[in-house]
């Protein structure tokens, strides 16, 4: 019989340690709450981690990834992009009034470069590609690169789940510290570019289109990070190594668990994942027991599974416009068996080990 663990287990949280609510503190004594030097103090840090040379940062992802769309897009752009991410990614898209064309995705639950170099030989006319370096593993530069340079796309990078990856070639690489995520501000994100005039042109929309003398050139928004956020950003930031080692201990541990079993995780273990996300697959079509029977069995022993992600394509919005109809086998597949165990740092030994033996003793 598994060991009983009280509190509820999710699948993903934050570390927050003293350190984190003293400078919080600080900061709430502090004479600026917002557009103080803590918000280009993070800003250094994050462009420093990512190897590049600008950083904006945002109130939440979602805001970069909007901001980011304006600055690579314009109206009417077709946008190669993913239908296994969380719905920010491809809403950017339609923010900036341009199209979003989904493309199946590869083993690993990433979108298929291979199939975006077919897409871009028919269709001269694609402009963009909008990928996720999705559940933490770092997509494939080299291919990116080749695509961006044969093709002359803009590269889009979303980094949410690669919090601090460095940016090689791409147009642009966004973050987000959602609680979620390897560091966390309460909502918060960022954009990291080497171009200049994106730089320039994303730091102006932040803050309501308007310039350094206060004229407002753009239509922009208040996209602001606070000072207290970004406080609390610069704390996280500094344990982001240690947060990222710890999810891999984590999913070591996994991998090793389901070796030759039903519990297949989505890739073998790599250092080249940051691991956001711990993901595996199940062909339910051989078991006694629906994902949704399990999902509830395991929620009554405190454990919380997720999915990620219904497929975009397949939200009854984009069904409204018109998708849903894309040839996505690999997707689709995916979607049918996939779910998320607890993966995050202050998930402890014998919770995991938990986890491990109530997934087993309920798939028997
Ligand atoms: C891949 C991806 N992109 C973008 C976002 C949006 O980030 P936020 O929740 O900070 O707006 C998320 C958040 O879940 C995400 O997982």
């Amino acid at each position: 019989m598994a060991t009983k663990i009280s509190n509820f287990i999710p699948y993903g949280k934050q570390t927050i340690d003293e350190d984190d609510i003293s400078s919080f503190i600080q900061t709430l004594k502090s004479d600026f709450l917002t557009t103080g030097s803590k918000v280009n103090e993070f800003e250094q840090k994050i462009y420093e981690k990512s190897n590049t040379k600008y950083c904006v940062s945002v109130s939440n992802g979602t805001a970069a990834l909007h901001l980011s769309a304006l600055a690579l897009l314009n109206t009417g752009d077709k946008v190669l992009t993913t239908p296994n991410s969380f719905i920010a990614t491809a809403n950017s898209i339609l923010y900036a009034k341009a199209t979003p064309i989904f493309i199946d995705i590869c083993e690993d639950g990433s979108i298929d470069l291979n199939l975006c170099e077919e897409a871009l030989k028919k269709d001269k006319s694609i402009k963009a590609i909008f990928a996720v370096s999705f559940s933490g593993k770092i997509l494939d530069q080299e291919k990116l690169h080749y695509l961006q340079t044969t093709y002359g796309v803009k590269i889009l990078e979303d980094n949410a789940h690669t919090m601090g990856v460095k940016l090689t070639h791409s147009d642009i690489s966004i973050f987000s510290f959602h609680p979620v995520k390897h560091i966390a501000t309460g909502e918060g994100g960022a954009i990291v570019t080497n171009d200049k005039a994106l730089y320039e042109k994303i730091k102006m929309l932040r803050n309501h289109g308007q310039d350094d003398k206060h004229q407002m050139l753009e239509l922009g928004y208040n996209y602001r990070l606070s000072d207290i956020s970004c406080t609390l950003g610069l704390s996280q930031i500094k344990k982001l190594d240690n947060f990222i080692e710890q999810r891999q201990q984590i999913a070591k541990k996994y991998d090793e668990a389901f070796k030759d079993t039903i519990i297949k995780p989505l890739y073998p273990y790599t250092k080249t994942s940051f691991y956001h996300l711990y993901i595996v697959t199940i062909d339910f079509n051989k078991l006694d027991i629906s994902r949704d029977e399990l999902f509830t069995k395991m929620r009554e022993k405190n454990i919380g599974l997720q999915i990620h992600y219904k497929p975009i394509n397949k939200q009854p919005y984009y069904k409204g416009l018109g998708y849903g109809d894309e040839e996505t086998p690999n997707m689709d597949k995916y979607y049918e068996e996939c779910f998320s165990l607890p993966c995050f740092p202050l998930l402890t030994s014998d919770e995991q080990e938990y986890v491990i033996k109530t997934l087993f003793m309920i798939l028997r």
